[in-house]
């Protein structure tokens, strides 16, 4: 039987994640083209947006591994098989990624760094108030690997953190909660919103109009999570009101994002090109192969996802 390499890897990356594989799965053929084998021998596909159609007619395919934590665009092909588990990449190194980010998004609207930024390119010395991270409040949306480990980093700098997600679970110096009326509480206490939750249709356009009148006036918007959970156009208008104060974007609908759109320019628009948690080859290869080895054994996969809900 042979391992698919299915990923929009250009040529360099792939011959990394190649060897890296190989080296945990010495005993396993590795193939990046499906063409160089038979479709029939191919039975695990490890995957990073692996173009539409990548994984359809492998009669014999039994697990598909994500080297992504989210699964939303492999979950969108149409031609993924039906029936066959995949499971996502969690790796602590990621979630510890995650949590640096969140801190220094967090942390840089505390302390108005992005402001300070901004004076230094109009060579303007002007000090502002300097609040305490005990007197800022922030909201984490999505309590998963990704928002536990950014809202602990949190809490542990000092900041009052409360959390929210589908269902109710424990975060120490966490205030959690759920459902429709937490999420509204959630957003009205913030002082900064951070965005961690999956791209599912229940978040599609979650952060619209409706949403950003709920946070305080003058709050911060952090999305590390999913572009397509922000309605554009509401955003840019919460901002250009001051409802919202500054966003930090890491993630767009359209990636890169496309030349032109106001988000490139807009002086309350601190972007990054989705950067907040890569995935570490170094540390995520162990992971992927270790769900091959389960797999050839018989035991348990591990971070398997539920196709219904999405994540
Ligand atoms: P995860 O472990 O599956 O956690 C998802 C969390 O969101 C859970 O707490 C879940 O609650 C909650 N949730 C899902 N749908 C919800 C809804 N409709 N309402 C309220 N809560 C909801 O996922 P993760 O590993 O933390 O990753 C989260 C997302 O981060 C990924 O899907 C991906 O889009 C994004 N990400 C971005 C980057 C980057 O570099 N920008 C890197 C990695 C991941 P329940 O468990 O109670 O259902
Ligand atoms: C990155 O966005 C991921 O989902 O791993």
């Amino acid at each position: 039987m042979a391992i698919l390499l299915a990923t929009d890897f250009g040529a360099a990356e792939l011959a990394l994640w190649s060897e890296l594989l190989q080296t945990e799965l010495p005993a396993e053929t590795l193939v990046s083209d499906r063409m160089d084998c038979d479709p029939g021998v191919i039975d695990i596909a490890i995957v990073a947006n692996p173009p539409p159609g990548a994984l359809s007619c492998l009669p014999n395919l039994r697990l598909i591994q994500s080297l992504w934590a989210g699964v939303d665009t492999l979950l969108r092909d149409p031609t993924l098989p039906a029936g066959v588990p995949i499971a996502r990449m969690v790796d602590p190194a990621m979630n510890q990624a995650m949590a640096q980010t969140a801190l220094w998004a967090v942390l840089s609207l505390q302390r108005d760094f992005f402001t300070y930024a901004a004076q230094q390119r109009a060579m303007q010395w002007l000090p502002h108030p300097q609040r305490r991270a005990d007197e800022v409040s922030v909201a984490v949306l999505g309590l998963g690997q990704m928002g536990q480990a950014a809202a602990r980093r949190l809490a542990g700098n000092g900041y009052r953190v409360s959390g929210w997600s589908t269902r109710e679970v424990a975060v120490p110096d966490v205030a959690t909660g759920s459902g429709e009326a937490a999420l509204a509480r959630v957003l009205g206490d913030a002082s900064i919103v951070v965005n961690l939750l999956p791209l599912t249709p229940a978040t599609t356009g979650l952060f619209d109009r409706t949403r950003f009148a709920q946070m305080r006036r003058g709050a911060g918007f952090v999305n590390l999570a999913r572009g397509a959970q922000v309605v554009d156009a509401d955003l840019l208008a919460a901002l250009d009101s001051g409802q919202l104060r500054h966003a930090v974007l890491d993630v767009f609908h359209s990636e890169p994002l496309p030349a032109g759109h106001r988000f490139w320019t807009h002086p309350q628009v601190t972007l990054l090109p989705h950067v907040a948690a890569q995935t570490d080859p170094r540390s995520a290869a162990p992971i992927a192969a270790s769900n091959v080895h389960a797999l050839r054994e018989g035991r348990a996969l591990q971070h398997l996802v539920d196709r219904r809900r999405g994540y």
